[in-house]
């Protein structure tokens, strides 16, 4: 039997790969313009990094990981890279030199989920994590960030959720005043979140259980959790966002899936998406270097889904395009032919070669495919007369052109295209 690809995985094929090079050539763009630096980090990590930054009792940690041993040590591809960037910033003594490291990746992601639209088991993230402060503004920043690489793409119609779960004290408050608003409804949740009511209360806040959402989506609570500081905080980011005119509305359970989260959380939602309507996350987390090295470092980033990005984006038809386009008809052609094609490479211009046995006209098919803009055809006339024909396919019309001649020709027509 034929070996298909993993179910929740996906090939992208060629003529998908210029919608992807797109995204990813606009993001790098703009992440450069805000200062941010790319940095890579292996596909895997120790399992537990991912356990002690994401937290034991997380979706992603209990039932999501793809664990493989080797002898001694467990291993876990990256279902996230938040943890790897930290462990990498530590690990690499990224905290000496500057004060802030502005950082963004693009690239895999594994997650053992259950496969349906808009939710793979190998997808890819886009996002950026500043490192080393814990400064308000930084938040806007980067909330700003994320708002105008959704503008640059493109999309619109989405929106930021934001809250913020405050200091690690205003953590555990939250804590205590989520489970006394819970408490009235312990029997109403799924018997996972019955566990979790006393272990982790706020991964009931991200349950996918439909009886467990409606119990969730009711609760009042207000931000009675927040300290002054980290209230006034707050009320910094909300403003920067206002003068922004950035599109968000606060949403008090909002507490993310991730243990790491501290201060403000967001996450952007789009209609386009269906049930996964999250195009991406993120927030501040400043203890998860407290939990990894002891050290305190302020830090926030975020991270959007590539292939979600790509469902909300407008269709956008990116042509092919190749230049020039080489038709050797016989042997002594094809010496020719393959002499103008490597010249005109080396001059910097796309150039493909026709190695099929069919007719003319097939082989005027495929350079239309291909997208060719000038084709040179080299028959047995044109070797006796040291001459070829130039195709012009975009305007139905063709001339000859002497041997000696045709680079520099084609050299000149493709500069006058650009
Ligand atoms: P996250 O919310 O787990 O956050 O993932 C960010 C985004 O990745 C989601 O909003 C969604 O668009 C996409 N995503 C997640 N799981 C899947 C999946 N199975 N299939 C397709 N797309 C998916 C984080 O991972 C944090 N590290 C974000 C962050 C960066 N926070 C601070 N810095």
């Amino acid at each position: 039997m034929f070996v298909q690809v993993p179910r929740g995985t996906k090939d992208i094929l060629p003529q998908e790969i210029r919608s992807w090079q797109d995204i990813e050539r606009k993001s790098r763009d703009l992440f450069s313009v805000y200062n941010y630096q790319e940095i890579r980090t292996p596909i895997f990590e120790n399992l537990a990094l991912f356990k002690r930054s994401l937290g034991d009792t997380t979706e992603i940690v209990k039932k999501q990981m793809f664990v493989f041993k080797q002898g001694k040590d467990q291993f876990a591809l990256r279902p996230e890279v938040t943890a790897s960037i930290a462990r990498a910033y530590l690990e690499n003594n990224l905290d000496f030199g500057v004060k802030l490291r502005k950082l963004f990746y693009i690239g895999p992601m594994f997650r053992a989920e259950r496969p349906q639209k808009g939710r793979l088991r190998q997808f890819h993230h886009i996002g950026v994590e500043a490192i080393g402060s814990s400064n308000p503004s930084l938040d806007i920043e980067v909330i700003e960030l994320a708002d105008s690489l959704l503008k640059v793409l493109g999309i619109s119609n989405y929106k930021f959720q934001i809250n913020s779960l405050g200091c690690h004290k205003d953590k555990e408050n939250f804590g205590v005043l989520l489970k006394k608003s819970l408490s009235r409804h312990k029997k109403e949740l799924c018997l996972d979140c019955q566990i979790r009511f006393s272990k982790n209360i706020f991964r009931v806040l991200d349950c996918k259980n439909e009886k467990c959402k409606k119990v969730v989506d009711t609760l009042d609570f207000g931000s009675d959790h927040l300290c002054r500081s980290c209230r006034e905080q707050f009320e910094l980011v909300l403003e920067g966002l206002n003068n922004f005119a950035i599109n968000y509305e606060i949403k008090k359970q909002l507490v993310r899936g991730l243990d790491y989260y501290s201060g403000v959380v967001f996450e952007v939602t789009h209609p386009a998406l269906g049930s996964q309507d999250a195009l991406g996350a993120g927030g501040r987390y400043d203890y998860l270097f407290k939990e990894l090295a002891d050290k305190e470092i302020g830090a926030v980033g975020f991270a959007f889904g590539q292939e979600r990005l790509m469902l909300a984006s407008p269709k956008e038809e990116i042509p092919e395009r190749l230049q020039t386009y080489i038709i050797p008809l016989g042997q002594e052609a094809a010496k020719k032919g393959l002499e103008f094609s490597r010249s005109i490479r080396k001059a910097g211009i796309s150039c493909d070669f026709d190695y099929s046995d069919g007719s003319l006209k097939s082989k005027l098919k495929e350079a239309n495919k291909l997208g060719a803009e000038f084709v040179v055809i080299i028959g047995e006339d044109e070797i006796g007369k040291g001459r070829a024909i130039l195709k012009y396919m975009r305007q139905n019309k063709q001339e000859e052109v002497e041997f000696n001649k045709i680079v520099d020709y084609i050299k000149t027509l493709t500069s006058k295209a650009v």
